[in-house]
């Protein structure tokens, strides 16, 4: 390519605000510059959820941002880490990232790290990896749903749409699968999402929620004992979406889990990893009580 002329531009000068403060539509211009599916209403519910900075450049235009959600006094989960395209690779990544540790000194750090932002955490100390696996598309369950209650073939107990008062269950139980206690997400997302629940000796064994996100929908969080009754509790999910756009974030081991996904017309788009600082980020308080089938979003965990 022959090159006609050429021009230097200063380096930029970058100011932190609280991210509450910027307009949420340059969030949302900034997350699809670097390819993200977010809409506005997800940015919405993250800035509700948590807090973050945001980084302008001299005039106002958002070229930075770091969130991180407080589920506990000493727990943070670091999300939205994002540098605009022209701009990466100068160190402004490490200095948000930098920004929300001197901000919320002493806790325990959780995140998930897309490939390219991996390099960087582990610099920064995280460890304690976990492969999640992205899959996505659309779905082709071989039956529709009818909103009725129905049996699992392979789940023993019954699955019925989640009621109000299924909420303290739901918590309880993603507490087990967590180690925290995230009623803060829940009442973020039980009012936006439809939801399933396993009723086995008359007590709910496993949940899974579905919530509008991105190009469709997301089939999230998902919290069970076994693969089987997380597919039990999604299974309605899948038939309802039949035919348009469903996205699931698990965590590798899945794989009988993966298998259901994949038979529903899904397929893995990419990888990202869980990382902690300080200690593993999620820590199921049994190794043969409820987990974590599928997570709420990346951001979210
Ligand atoms: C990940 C991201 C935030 C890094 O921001 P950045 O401004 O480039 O970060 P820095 O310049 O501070 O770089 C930090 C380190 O990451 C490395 N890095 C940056 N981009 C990288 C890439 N594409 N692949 C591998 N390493 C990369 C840098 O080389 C640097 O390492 P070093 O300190 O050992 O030299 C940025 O690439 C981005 O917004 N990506 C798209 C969104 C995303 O994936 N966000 C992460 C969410 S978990």
């Amino acid at each position: 390519m022959e090159t006609i002329a050429r021009l230097k531009i200063d380096t930029f000068e970058l100011t932190l605000l609280d991210i509450k403060q910027v307009d949420p539509q340059l969030l949302h211009a900034l997350s699809i510059s670097v390819g993200w599916p977010h809409r506005n209403s997800d940015w919405q519910m993250l800035l509700e959820l948590g807090q973050g900075l945001a980084a302008v450049d001299e005039i106002g235009r958002v070229v930075g941002t770091v969130m991180w959600l407080r589920y506990e006094a000493d727990f943070a989960m670091v999300c939205m880490l994002i540098t605009l395209p022209r701009l990466q690779e100068q160190g402004a990544g490490r200095w948000l990232m930098e920004k929300a540790h001197e901000l919320n000194e002493g806790a325990v750090f959780g995140l998930n790290a897309t490939r390219e932002a991996k390099r960087l955490y582990r610099s920064l100390g995280y460890g304690y990896e976990q492969k999640i696996l992205r899959y996505q598309g659309q779905v082709t369950p071989e039956r529709r749903a009818t909103g009725m209650a129905t049996h699992s073939p392979k789940a023993e107990g019954l699955v019925r749409p989640v009621a109000a008062s299924d909420y303290d269950s739901l918590l309880r139980l993603d507490h087990a699968a967590t180690g925290h206690d995230r009623s803060i997400v829940f009442q973020a997302l039980l009012p936006g999402s439809s939801g399933q629940v396993l009723i086995r000796n008359d007590e709910i064994a496993a949940f899974a929620l579905c919530r509008p996100f991105g190009r469709g929908h997301v089939l999230g969080p998902i919290v069970a004992a076994s693969e089987d009754d997380g597919i039990a509790v999604s299974r309605p999910h899948v038939e309802a979406h039949a035919g348009s756009f469903l996205r699931a974030d698990t965590p590798a081991n899945n794989s009988v889990f993966t298998n259901f996904l994949i038979e529903s017309g899904m397929q893995i788009h990419d990888s990202a990893t869980s990382m902690g600082l300080g200690r593993a980020p999620f820590a199921p308080r049994s190794a043969n009580g409820p987990r974590r089938i599928a997570l709420a979003s990346q951001a979210i965990g």
